[in-house]
């Protein structure tokens, strides 16, 4: 039944509402999991920011939310973002404007005989979801996380409860948490430039969208996270889809907010198996100057091939971005510097033999899936979590501790590529065969998009 389409009074296909995050790290998730649908026979509106527009899908209908509303401050910035006060703002600034468009939505929807099944939202827009719920239309929510950092989300009230956060001093942030393994004091300190009121209520809010939602989807898979999702579905009160990897079980459609060089694909086909670094830190985190420089100098000293994604915003302080001097002459035909990357074809090419990575969850879950061990300098937010689980759990990878300085960045890149790669890579490889069972039919993921499409055919119309 599940591969049926739903149907609607009038005999069309139902449709569902979708509303991402204005965020690469969240557009993507959100698309492909509305391809997924789509591809199940639901009918597919997507709701986003005017601003970080999404590439349109034909078939579907866009309808951009806030077209005017001021933006600058609505996109964190710089390497220890304020990434939660950004999020307050945007649920402030949109709220008004999305009631307006979903009231227009759903009037239009009635002409056709059945209103949408549901709203599909991105887990930190908790204020669409109020709005939601004031018209009538159930919600879903999107936690393009991984499941560790929700659990961690859903911990931090009793640490504050009990003291612990904020952390009082220095020396409490190696404190072990007896009841998150392997997370420690300092990984549940997500910005150090957020408030903590701020961030205290942005967690709040995520989880409460959890907990009054019909479900919550996850972008991750049981093999890799089965502990955790156990605890949350404990926690939320209500069912939970992990139906992740995301990227291999739709289409893999993305929208990319920058036009990514595919020339780098050419220069990796002429490289060494398992040779090369990948160098990428997502689409927000930024360094300094300083910082761009010791980075350049280990990676040309560790005379180890790289390809390093270096965004026009990537140092911050700078609209300029200034390699060393020198630096191109001595990594000539070892290594190649560009702009954006097709990053998943990268992570999937066999020239690739570590990713050096700031852990983003989508890049975490990416280098998983391909079989890809991982340098961990996780900068905000939920990296941290997720480069704690990179090496303690799934030990497929190490954080790059300390101050970033050449030498140091150096032994790291030939620790991975050289010396301890090898038994990383094997265990990466044993999660990348998870992964790719996990989508199959019958596998965990597959089984929970068929729930999960199943829940939202017996949605009421
Ligand atoms: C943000 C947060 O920083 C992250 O912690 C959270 O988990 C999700 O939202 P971002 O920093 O952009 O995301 O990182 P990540 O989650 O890794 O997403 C980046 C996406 O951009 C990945 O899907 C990656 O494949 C893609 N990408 C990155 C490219 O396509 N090309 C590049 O050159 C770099």
């Amino acid at each position: 039944a599940a591969e049926k389409a739903p149907v609607t009074a009038s005999g069309g296909a139902r449709r569902v509402l979708l509303f991402p995050l204005p965020f690469q790290g969240h557009l993507n998730p959100m698309l492909q999991l509305a391809d997924v649908l789509h591809a199940r026979g639901l009918r597919v509106t997507v709701f986003h920011a005017a601003f970080n527009a999404p590439d349109r899908v034909a078939g579907y209908h866009f309808v951009p939310v806030g077209a005017g509303v001021p933006t600058a401050d609505l996109v964190p910035t710089g390497s220890n973002a304020d990434f939660a006060g950004a999020l307050l703002r945007i649920n402030e600034r949109l709220q008004g404007p999305f009631e307006d468009s979903l009231r227009e939505v759903l009037q239009e929807e009635d002409h056709e005989g059945a209103r949408p099944a549901c709203l599909v939202l991105d887990s930190n827009l908790r204020s669409m979801q109020v709005v939601a719920d004031r018209l009538g239309v159930p919600t879903l929510v999107l936690r393009t996380g991984g499941a560790a950092c929700l659990v961690a989300y859903m911990a931090f009230p009793a640490l504050c409860d009990k003291g612990l956060l904020p952390p009082q001093d220095h020396s409490q942030l190696n404190l072990p948490l007896d009841d998150l393994p392997p997370l420690r004091l300092q990984d549940m300190v997500f910005s150090t430039t957020t408030p903590h009121e701020t961030m205290t209520t942005c967690l709040e809010r995520i989880v409460e969208s959890a907990k009054c939602s019909s479900g919550v989807i996850l972008n991750t898979f049981n093999d890799l996270e089965g502990v955790e999702l156990r605890k949350i579905i404990d926690g939320v009160g209500v069912p939970v889809y992990a139906i992740g990897p995301l990227y291999k079980i739709s289409s893999g459609v993305k929208s990319s907010l920058l036009s990514s060089d595919q020339t780098c694909l050419d220069w990796l086909d002429k490289q060494e198996a398992k040779s090369v670094l990948f160098v990428s830190f997502g689409s927000l985190a930024s360094m300094d100057q300083e910082e761009l420089v010791e980075t350049a100098w280990g990676l040309a000293n560790s005379r180890m091939p790289f390809l390093w994604v270096i965004r026009p915003d990537a140092v911050h302080g700078s609209g300029n971005v200034g390699l060393p001097d020198g630096f191109e002459e001595e990594t000539q035909g070892t290594g190649m510097v560009v702009s954006w990357a097709p990053q998943q074809d990268v992570l999937g090419h066999q020239a690739i033999g570590g990713f050096w990575t700031h852990n983003g969850w989508n890049s975490t879950l990416e280098s998983i899936c391909e079989g890809v061990p991982m340098i961990c300098r996780p900068h905000f937010a939920d990296q941290m979590i997720n480069a704690r689980y990179v090496e303690e759990v799934w030990k497929v990878g190490f954080e790059l501790e300390g101050k970033l300085e050449r030498g140091n960045i150096e032994r790291g890149i030939r620790k991975l590529l050289c010396e301890e790669g090898g038994e990383m890579r094997r265990r990466a490889d044993d999660l990348k065969d998870k992964a790719t069972r996990c989508i199959k039919k019958g596998g965990s993921s597959q089984t929970m998009v068929d729930l999960l499409v199943n829940c939202i055919m017996s949605l009421p119309s």
